[in-house]
């Protein structure tokens, strides 16, 4: 039985009286999601003040990106090893925003995989497609060479302490949800893929769906074979809505 996770992504979105607020409620409802894992993963300057407020057993600290270096003179980085010293558990890496904007190819996305994994810390690897190549039909193609490029650099055994997130950018933050049929059929594909190469891997591998989560639409995306939670965005901001999809999870 693979163990739901919902994860809050609070993008550059906060400030220290929501901190207080909302990661306190989060951090008290996590309590009864029983059967489910919660991460919260605000920027980071409010990370330490975050981890002091974060106490019950399903809930976990979570960053949004980690440096693909150790340390040296990069400036403006943060490593994975010091997210792991001050309390975090998970870190997001590739999300489509950081590939978008930031330029994070595949192979930067597989060599911060790795760097987290070396912290002791379990990435949450972002892959998803755009309207484009869903509308020309590349939507598999680009899916499995952005898992296998993880692949090939971390090796199919790393991914036992990993957790896949399946974000289609069309659905992020548009409102626009893949149904349930869609995130589906590409969960399958991320688990077929891993399943090629192990699969007890596979069978373990908890894959998030996110894309325009909301409270009324969470409960047939998990009620999925192959969704195994979700990477909430927008949804994530506000504490009754996040913990009606914690519910919703487990
Ligand atoms: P929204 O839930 O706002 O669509 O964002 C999804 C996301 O990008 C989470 O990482």
């Amino acid at each position: 039985m693979r163990r739901p996770i919902v994860a809050a992504n609070w993008k550059l979105n906060g400030n220290r009286s929501m901190v207080s607020s909302l990661v306190a409620a989060v951090n008290k409802h996590a309590a009864s999601a029983v059967s489910a894992d919660v991460v919260i993963c605000p920027p980071f300057p409010y990370l330490v003040e975050s981890r002091a407020l974060i106490d019950q057993g399903n809930a976990y600290l979570g960053a949004q990106n980690a440096a693909k270096e150790t340390n040296g003179a990069y400036t403006g980085e943060v490593s994975a090893e010091m997210l792991a010293e001050i309390g975090c558990r998970f870190v997001i890496i590739g999300h489509s925003e950081r590939r978008q904007y930031y330029g994070e190819s595949d192979s930067i996305v597989a060599e911060k995989f790795v760097r987290v994994q070396e912290a002791g810390l379990i990435p949450i690897v972002c892959v998803g497609e755009s309207l484009q190549q869903r509308e020309q039909g590349k939507m598999e193609q680009t899916i499995i060479s952005q898992i296998q490029a993880v692949i090939a650099k971390a090796g199919i055994s790393n991914f036992n302490n990993a957790v896949v997130a399946y974000e289609p950018i069309w659905a992020i933050g548009t409102g626009e949800t893949a149904t349930p049929d869609q995130a589906q059929q590409v969960h399958a594909l991320i688990r077929g893929e891993v399943a090629q190469q192990s699969e007890s891997i596979a069978s373990e591998l908890r894959i998030l769906y996110g894309g325009s989560v909301k409270a009324d639409n969470a409960a047939e995306l998990f009620a999925q074979t192959d969704i195994d939670g979700g990477l909430i965005g927008g949804a994530s901001l506000d504490a009754a809505q996040f913990n009606a999809i914690v519910s919703a999870a487990g």
